[in-house]
């Protein structure tokens, strides 16, 4: 009886989510600064999390009926066309995509094809955001990127043709060695094909990642300073160029915003299925195990793939929508800040912190300190 009801309950919560995320771990080749869950793609590896995925949208999706999607990785089109197209006719059978109106797909330049692209449009997908990080062939080889710019290229053509008019390319900046008159030659090269949407991440080196290793063995060095001045190179060069920065990293042309991640920002609920995948509805936020093998043995068994869960206090997701809005240009509702007068008012001194319209926002300025001042608010 118990199990029934907390089996509803589950239910209900996944189906009130709004925007759904499915994560495919699977890459080519693992890139060293990378700290998402991921995992080489291999022979037996894929078919078992495609029928895993499948099944836990059948078992706990609730019969969700989200808005947007996204499925990231990894490297989704890691999966093969036979494997894309069971994966997209079995979680059909479970969700319902007939109001999803924004459906991102994350690619690696070396595993788009025609057939890929094709088929993807056909069961709705209509946003691809492809992982370019640099055009200079030394600074792919430094990223340990499995692909060069030519196929960068290539691909953007192929997804083009095929009829997508909303696509994103990411870049990174900040990469050991890089200089300014490279990063610039990446934005160039970079708008030069005309993409919809732009995302300019600074490196971070992330806990368990080779990159940390060797910042650990002083191999690498962090520059701050350099780094303000290649965000500033980003903003500077990008909105010349008709993209409008609505967050720290992420430009877009007009009507292009990623709305799936908007609402991540704004503190929707969201639904996450497959390995690591995180989901946040209510007060409840939960992770998927981290582990291709073990969420496999746990979708066969038909039993929740959860590492780990917790209720959320109320303040948390306040302080969570407060350190997120304040990295959208848009900014927040001045009313969240309410009991954080004191430090409000000295950020506004220090230039920090302005009005726009009826919200407040960080200031150009701000935006290079937005870390820092998100944790002093928390
Ligand atoms: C899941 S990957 C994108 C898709 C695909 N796997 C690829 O790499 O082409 C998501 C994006 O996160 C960014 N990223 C990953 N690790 C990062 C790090 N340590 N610092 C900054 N950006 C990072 C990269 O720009 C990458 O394209
Ligand atoms: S950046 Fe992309 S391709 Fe590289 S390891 Fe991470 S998820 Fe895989």
């Amino acid at each position: 009886m118990l199990k029934t009801e907390s089996l509803k309950t589950e239910h209900s919560l996944a189906r009130s989510a709004r925007h759904l995320y499915i994560h495919i771990p699977f890459c080519l080749q693992i890139c060293p600064y990378c700290s998402f869950y991921k995992d080489i793609a291999g022979p037996g590896k894929a078919d078992p999390l495609v029928d895993a995925v499948i099944r836990e949208a059948e078992l706990f999706g609730g019969n969700c009926a989200p808005e947007t999607v996204f499925i990231g990785g990894g490297t989704p089109t890691a999966l093969s066309v036979s494997q894309l197209e069971r994966l997209f006719h079995g979680m059909r059978r479970s969700l319902d995509f007939s109001g999803t109106s924004e459906f991102t797909i994350e690619m690696n330049p070396a595993t788009v094809t025609a057939r890929k692209a094709d088929l993807l449009r056909t069961f709705g997908v209509n946003r691809v955001s492809m992982g370019v990080q640099s055009w200079d062939p030394e600074l792919l080889k430094v990223l340990g990127r499995v692909h060069d710019a030519d196929q960068v290229r290539k691909s953007f053509s192929i997804l083009r043709a095929a009829g997508y008019d909303n696509l994103n390319l990411d870049l990174i900046y900040g990469v050991p060695g890089q200089t300014l008159a490279q990063w610039e030659d990446s934005l160039q090269q970079t708008i030069a094909l005309q993409p919809d949407h732009i995302s300019a991440y600074c490196l971070t080196y992330e806990e368990d990642t080779e990159y940390f290793e060797r910042l650990q063995r002083g191999e690498f060095r962090e520059n701050t300073e350099q780094d303000a001045g290649f965000f500033e190179c980003g903003v500077e060069l990008l909105s010349a160029a008709g993209y409008a920065q609505y967050e720290i990293s992420n430009y877009a042309r007009p009507g292009r915003a990623c709305r799936h991640n908007i609402a991540y920002w704004e503190g929707a609920d969201y639904l996450g299925l497959g390995p690591s995948a995180w989901s946040t509805t209510g007060d409840r936020r939960w992770q998927n195990v981290p582990d291709t093998a073990a969420y496999v043995r746990a979708m066969q068994a038909g039993i929740r793939p959860i590492a780990t869960e917790e209720i959320l206090p109320a303040e948390t997701r306040e302080a969570e929508k407060i350190a997120f809005g304040l990295r959208m240009n848009a900014g927040i509702d001045p009313s969240t800040l309410a009991r954080r007068r004191d430090l409000v008012t000295s950020l506004r001194e220090e230039g920090l912190l302005e009005d726009h319209g009826p919200r407040v926002r960080l200031t150009a300025r701000g935006r290079l300190l937005a870390d820092e001042i998100a944790a002093e608010l928390i």
